[in-house]
Formats: structure tokens, C-alpha cells, sequence
């Protein structure tokens, strides 16, 4: 897919459920998920058909089981790092993910630290996303806006519905 289309099968998505769908056509190869909580959007993910899947949650209360049962019955290889973001985000190097989905502490403070930590991770040409992009969660919006702003690496941002609350996707530029 050359930039043009890329960012056209971004801006055709209405739904967080038709990501997966834009990461495959894309072809992407590591993706990585930052709060996880019970796996709905970890399972949606991995129908883009990864090469690589992580999912980074601290679990205060364990990992829950039916996430567990999912990674192990999951075709795609998943990995899950039970800790804090700020610790998960140095196993990687940068420009490792393809994908980066940020949906974890939703205080705008620890947003910007999310997105500070983990878009160098993303790979040139690669996208960005988070959840809760809405005004009752106006600490990610906040930050997300800060950080969309300020970016000259962002080439294209759109924003999505999906069950519960928006997510935001930002694409990097090459
Ligand atoms: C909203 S839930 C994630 C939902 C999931 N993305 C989905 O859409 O199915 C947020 C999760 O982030 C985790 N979390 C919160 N702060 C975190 C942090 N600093 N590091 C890692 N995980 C964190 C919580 O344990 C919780 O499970």
C-alpha cells in the first residue's frame, strides 16, 4: 500500500472494531497493546494477524483467566508483560511496532507519559492509537491534542467511534 492509500483505509474506519481490518490490509508485523484489562480489544487485535502481539497491562488483581486462555489457544504469537508501562516500554527498542494502541491510566499525566514512552516505539510509517478520546475522559484528549500538536512527525490523525468511547489514531510519518 503506497502513503496515499494507507491513509485513505485509515480515514474509511467509522469503528474501533475495523482497525484490525486496516492493520491487515496494511500488513502489519508487531503490535502491542498498553492496558489490557479483560482482552476485548487484545482478541480484536489479533484477527489483524500479527506476526507478534503484545499486550501490557499491570493487573493489580492477576492476569485474568480468560485472557491467559485466549494466548494460549491464540494462532498468533502473544506476549504478555504483567507490570507497569513505564517499565514494559524498555524491553523494546524503537521503531519495533508496527502498531502502538494506548488505552491504559487515563490521567492526562500518565497519557503524555504513555505517548512520550511509546511512540518512539513506533516505526516510521507506522500508526499510533489509543481509546477514550472523549470529553468525560478529558485527560487523554488533553494530551492526545498536546501531543498531535506539537508532533511534525504526525502525518495524518483521525478519530473513530466504537462501543464504548472514540479512539484516536495518529499515522507516523516515513
Ligand atoms: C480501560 S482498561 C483496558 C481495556 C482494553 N484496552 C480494551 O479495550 O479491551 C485499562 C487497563 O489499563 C491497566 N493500567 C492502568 N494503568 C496502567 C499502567 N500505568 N501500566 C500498565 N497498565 C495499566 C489497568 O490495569 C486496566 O486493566
Amino acid at each position: 500500500m503506497n502513503r496515499k492509500e494507507v491513509i485513505s483505509s485509515i480515514r474509511s474506519i467509522k469503528h474501533r472494531c475495523e482497525i484490525p481490518i486496516m492493520l491487515r490490509a496494511v500488513g502489519v508485523k508487531n503490535i502491542c497493546e498498553v492496558g489490557v484489562d479483560q482482552g476485548a480489544n487484545l482478541k480484536l487485535l489479533a484477527t489483524a494477524d500479527p506476526k507478534y502481539l503484545v499486550g501490557v497491562d499491570v493487573w493489580l488483581n492477576g492476569i485474568p483467566k480468560k485472557v491467559r486462555k485466549f494466548v494460549k489457544n491464540s494462532k498468533c504469537k502473544i506476549r504478555l508483560l504483567h507490570m507497569y508501562s513505564k517499565k514494559a516500554h524498555k524491553y523494546f527498542g524503537n521503531e519495533f511496532f508496527d502498531y502502538i494502541y494506548i488505552d491504559a491510566n487515563h490521567k492526562e499525566k500518565f497519557v503524555a507519559q504513555d505517548i512520550k514512552m511509546w511512540w518512539p516505539k513506533v516505526k516510521k510509517g507506522g500508526i499510533f492509537a489509543g481509546h477514550d478520546f472523549t470529553t468525560i475522559n478529558y485527560g487523554v484528549k488533553r494530551a492526545v491534542r498536546a501531543f498531535v500538536k506539537n508532533n511534525k512527525l504526525v502525518e495524518f490523525f483521525h478519530v473513530v467511534s466504537g462501543d464504548s468511547a472514540k479512539s484516536w489514531i495518529a499515522l507516523k510519518r516515513i
